[in-house]
């Protein structure tokens, strides 16, 4: 989704373009379609501003950065990388926007809800528009109230916006100042050495620094070379990735990085918090609130995309170690519902970026209604994190890669933790949860030898059927939604390829009349209470000749007898095998994307964090 990046240093910086650029590159993998900058050039007082539709490359070219960069003092100075909402993909609706005067330039993040009205009024007043954007208004109307001071014409501009925003605004006639704010879109400022630095997300300027101050909702921020001004006292917090986190180290591709990370993925989200002797897991975020947990009647579960399956994962988990009625529906839909709860229902958010406007939106509804709200949230100090009563960080650091896959494995261990949590607090008795903790222990040696034993022949497969243009995949209770991860990240990564997930049980109700020897079937059928079920299954597609692809256990010589290629994973407990089982299937993935000759980090129309509706 869109980027911003804006700069302010004390003295001049000759550099300040060239870093900018940079720390504008680090939010490529947010997804965007055109990208811009304006700065303040003390030699000619003006601003200068250049945008480019495609990508920052060619913004670069155009501005012939490479050769100029050292020769310019860009100060201030914002960029923006933006991902088409309203309007198509063009230079003229490429971010900054200015106004009639070309005083005002501003990048914004966000959706302004209201837009059609404000610029039918605008219009009426005499502005002239040159986009066919959203954002276009809000440059309009700072210019409608200044009078010399940004801040002030900012400040007088945003309450009459309707939607969502972050922002940075620069003024030809107000030179020595950056101003940002937020709603609903996040924002924080990096407070470097000698300067400072605004940013929609802190991948862009780890480089630089860990020093920041997240920006609350209708916060308002006013950097000048020397200082800055929030109105309310705000302490800095520390990021705590690192800036190799945020590179590709070695691997063609952060996808590939990420999910070669996946096993410490399940490490770092265990670590210091199991208790294997006790049989039970301990939270440090949840710790204010664990009688209310104990409490707890009825756990509702919101999130979008491969966070959601990771919920439906944990609704099975929930239910069936820690006895707790679980609903779980897709944040698009739940903030629009009315779902039944009382002082005994909790609702936990699962979001990888914290970010997601759907999610975040169900979240402030059950808020309003006073309902226990607990966050399984990646990046630190981001809004989910930061709304929820409570919450249980992932600790993997970022993921860079729009394709959700060690936060994925994440956010199941976490939901396992949860379950030794609230099991323990109920019926589930010590020996099982030492046995469940033992095995979660036991589980990252197994997710590497998945990862090394496995790879050339996931590698092989893929290289087998990527010519194939549909797939569907199919599982049943834990391994149910990893069957719709498995198609979501198939076909969002080796797109035009089109792939279904479905409940195994649910084949014969429909899926089953695809089957023909041009339609693979991929099968997670590991040794658990549901085997038998999904082996037959497989025997009915079988007869009907269509190709099969199986996750199976280990030693499992019965399934090598159905299917057509069989990718094993080691034996663990029933509800831990979606951590293992969901490995093979992100890198078949991420093979199938790459054969199909596709960008697999950056896939064409979306966007690593969906933070509008
Ligand atoms: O940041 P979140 O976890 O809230 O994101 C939710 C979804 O947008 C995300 O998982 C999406 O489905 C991924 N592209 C899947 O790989």
């Amino acid at each position: 989704m869109c980027g911003i990046v804006g700069y302010i240093a004390r003295k001049q910086n000759p550099n300040s373009l060239k870093l900018g650029i940079e720390a504008l590159k680090r939010l490529e993998y947010r997804g965007y379609d055109s990208a811009g900058f304006a700065f303040w050039d003390e030699s000619k007082k003006d601003i200068f501003c250049q945008k480019a539709a495609g990508r920052i490359t060619a913004l670069e070219e155009k501005a012939n950065i490479a050769v100029n960069a050292v020769a310019l003092s860009a100060n201030p100075l914002i960029l923006h990388t933006r991902w088409a909402t309203h309007g198509g993909v063009s230079e003229s609706n490429a971010h900054p926007h200015c106004d009639c005067q070309n005083n005002i330039y501003l990048v914004h993040n966000g959706i302004v809800e209201n837009y059609k009205e404000l610029k039918e009024v605008l219009q009426g007043e005499g502005h002239q528009f040159r986009s066919e954007t959203d954002t276009e208004v809000i440059a309009h109307l700072v210019e409608k109230f200044f009078q010399g001071n940004l801040e002030e014409a900012v400040r007088k501009a945003l309450p009459l916006i309707k939607g969502s925003y972050g922002i940075a605004v620069i003024a030809k006639n107000d030179p020595q100042k950056l101003v940002a704010a937020r709603l609903s879109s996040p924002l924080l400022l990096g407070l470097g050495e000698n300067e400072y630095f605004v940013a929609s997300d802190p991948s862009a300027i780890i480089a630089h620094t860990n020093k920041v101050i997240y920006l609350d909702d209708n916060e308002i921020v006013t950097i000048t070379p020397d200082n800055f001004s929030i109105l309310k006292e705000k302490k800095p917090e520390e990021i705590e990735w690192k800036l190799e986190d945020a590179q590709k180290g070695g691997y063609p591709h952060f996808m590939l990085k990420e999910i070669m990370e996946e096993p410490e993925a399940i490490e770092n989200s265990m670590k210091g918090r199991l208790l294997t002797e006790d049989g039970t897991a301990r939270l440090g975020g949840l710790q204010d609130i664990v009688t209310r947990l104990r409490r707890a009647k009825r756990m509702l579960f919101t999130a979008c995309g491969t966070a959601f399956y990771a919920s439906l994962v944990g609704r099975y988990m929930f239910e069936e170690y820690a006895g707790i009625p679980v609903e779980a529906d897709v944040a698009s839909e739940f903030r629009y519902r009315k779902p039944i709860i009382d002082e005994n229902t909790v609702l936990l958010c699962v979001s990888q970026s914290g970010e997601t406007a759907d999610t975040l939106a169900a979240l402030k509804e059950m808020k309003m209604k006073g309902v226990l709200t607990v966050g399984v949230v990646n990046v630190v100090g981001s809004t989910i994190a930061r709304e929820t009563d409570a919450g249980v960080y992932n600790h993997i650091g970022p993921e860079m890669g729009v394709a959700s896959t060690k936060a994925f494995i994440s956010q199941l261990t976490v939901m396992a933790l949860l379950t030794l949590l609230l099991g323990r607090q109920r019926n589930l008795s010590l020996v099982k949860g030492q046995r469940i903790a033992q095995d979660l222990q036991a589980l990252p040696e197994k997710a590497r030898i998945i990862l090394t034993q496995e790879a050339k022949k996931i590698k092989e497969i893929a290289e087998k059927y990527y010519q194939y243009n549909n797939f569907i995949y199919l599982g049943r209770k834990y391994n149910y939604p990893i069957a719709l991860e498995g198609a979501l990240k198939l076909k969002e990564i080796a797109y035009p390829i089109h792939a279904e997930g479905y409940a195994s049980g649910e084949m014969k109700h429909g899926p089953i009349a695809l089957a023909d020897q041009n339609f693979p079937f991929v099968f997670i059928a590991p040794q658990d209470s549901v085997y038998e079920k999904v082996v037959s299954n497989m025997e009915e597609v079988k007869a009907r000749r269509a190709p099969i692809i199986a996750i199976a256990t280990e030693g499992d010589e019965r399934i090598k007898t159905i299917a057509d290629d069989v990718i094993y994973i080691p034996k663990t407990s029933e509800m831990l095998t979606p951590i293992l089982s969901v490995m093979p299937l992100h890198l078949f993935a991420y093979h199938m994307g790459v054969l199909r000759g596709n960008d697999v980090d950056k896939p064409r129309n979306l966007a690593k964090s969906v933070t509008v509706e």
